[in-house]
């Protein structure tokens, strides 16, 4: 009887431990994975770099990840990469009146490494001592010839919900829109107020079950850090990216990019100095060494990803840090053209503006080639001698009215300086300084085909087209074949 009554409380503890583990609500150590991002770290032809947060319970940092042969992932013989866990600095961090307090969290990164070129994965990250795992995702290595694509969009930016929800849809439509994206550039101001992780959360965690997490979950990210992320650590925290070597971290990052035939340079405005609104020359002198080096690796394409631009059409345009003796378009600007500089990505501005290609404060004059493409005339400028500067509005609900106190010839260095589309519709009613918040949305499409970069504009007007994109604007940038060394 001694050996039964062992046996039976063996039994009810072994049940007492099974209804903890798998009863839903009742597991030992529940863990939700979430705020999951995809980036760049290092070669992008071989490495990706992962970003998850969890509650404190997990401390394991992995991914798991399998080469896409099928629809459905089979993670059975996939192979595992370890990675590194903190407490997130937000953890500590007082968000202030009217915002919840941040939950305690740890921050995951990991990388995967030795990946084949041009190839789609299956991924997932988690904990694998507690069998807690994301729902896959899917990401493809960076390919060694042919043309690509990615979507270029900025300032998602919420306040509200609601407005998490608007932005989440841009990215949604976006990828639809171009579906060959291998990645998107975002300029900053992913968030309206960093420090704040429940916007975070708004944006791509699990707080909503319509945001844009399951878009983070099949693309990559290469992001730049806005003015709204420059809270302590926040931008680095959210994003596996390998900043400049021996570059200062904690307000964003400064870092490039390789894809293919471009070099894409991040910069971070959120510096200052006296010689350099918005930027240190430590990050100065970094830019020049970088463009120096990529142009003679051979890199056909250096695309610079800025937050405060120095040429956009709104209110910004005239900023101090802008405009001033040691303002961003007085003193880096020129340095653009001078590094020969093809393109610059810009935030902050929310509004759609696009430059003549710009030299020492001037547009350059420049031969153009007419084509067609989607059923409308594109110019592609040829070889230009300056650098062409473009902002795609906001992908979420702000918006700025065009600028009515600068000179009006400034605009003539523009393209396209229109007022913004939404001034249509009249003024925000809670700050008539605005357009209707939520009306318009924009994001580019840009495929570079060896010499040919093509770039299309879509808008979003919420009372048009069924909230469906449509083309706005198109151009190109055409080199001389014999420019190419890649
Ligand atoms: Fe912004
Ligand atoms: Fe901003």
């Amino acid at each position: 009887m001694g050996f039964f009554r062992r046996f039976s409380f063996t039994i009810v503890l072994i049940c007492v431990f099974a209804s903890l583990v798998f009863l839903p609500g009742h597991t030992l150590a529940a863990v939700t994975i979430n705020k999951v991002t995809v980036t760049f770290h290092g070669d992008t032809t071989t490495t990706k770099g992962f970003t998850w947060y969890t509650e404190t319970t997990s401390s394991r940092s992995d991914v798991q990840i399998v080469q896409k042969t099928g629809s459905k992932p089979d993670f059975t013989n996939a192979i595992n990469f370890v990675g590194r866990t903190a407490l997130s600095t937000n953890s500590s961090v007082s968000t202030g009146t009217g915002y919840p307090p941040n939950p305690r969290e740890n921050v995951h990164k990991a990388e995967a490494t030795g990946l084949k070129p041009g190839t789609t994965y299956f991924f997932r990250v988690g904990d694998a001592a507690l069998g807690a795992w994301s729902e896959p995702g899917t990401f493809q290595t960076a390919p060694l010839h042919g043309a690509f694509s990615f979507i270029f969009l900025t300032d998602t930016q919420a306040k509200e919900k609601d407005e998490a929800i608007l932005s989440s849809q841009t990215i949604a439509k976006a990828l639809t829109t171009v579906p060959r994206a291998q990645f998107i550039v975002l300029a900053g101001d992913w968030v309206d107020t960093g420090k704040v992780e429940t916007q975070w959360d708004w944006l791509y965690g699990n707080a909503l079950p319509d945001n844009a997490k399951a878009s983070f979950l099949q693309t990559t990210l290469l992001p730049a850090a806005g003015n709204h992320e420059k809270d302590t650590n926040t931008f680095m925290e959210h994003f596996d990216i390998v900043p400049a070597a021996g570059s200062p971290t904690t307000t964003g990052a400064y870092y490039s990019t390789n894809y293919r035939n471009v070099h894409f340079i991040t910069l971070n405005n959120n510096e200052n100095s006296a010689e350099y609104a918005d930027f240190t020359p430590a990050q100065i002198q970094w830019l020049k060494n970088d463009v120096r080096a990529a142009r003679a690796a051979g890199y056909d394409w250096i695309i610079v990803n800025m937050h405060k631009g120095p040429y956009t059409t709104s209110n910004h345009a005239t900023d101090a840090d802008i405009i001033g003796p040691n303002g961003v378009r007085t003193m880096v600007a020129p340095l653009f053209a001078e590094l020969d500089v093809d393109l610059v990505f810009q935030g902050h501005d929310h509004i759609y503006a696009r430059s003549k290609p710009l030299k020492a404060g001037a547009a350059v004059p420049a031969k153009k080639v007419t084509e067609l493409l989607n059923g409308k005339s594109i110019e592609y400028t040829v070889s230009p001698e300056g650098t062409i500067y473009v902002i795609p509005n906001t992908a979420g609900a702000k918006v700025y009215y065009r600028n009515k106190t600068i000179d009006p010839n400034y605009f003539n260095l523009f393209e396209v300086a229109n007022e913004h589309p939404a001034a249509a519709y009249g003024a925000d009613p809670a700050d008539p300084t605005r357009p209707v918040r939520g009306q318009i949305q924009n994001f580019m499409g840009i495929t570079i085909e060896g010499a040919k970069l093509t770039a299309v504009t879509y808008e979003i007007d919420q009372s048009k087209n069924n909230a469906q994109p449509y083309i706005v604007d198109q151009f190109g940038i055409m080199k001389k074949k014999s420019s190419l060394r890649r």
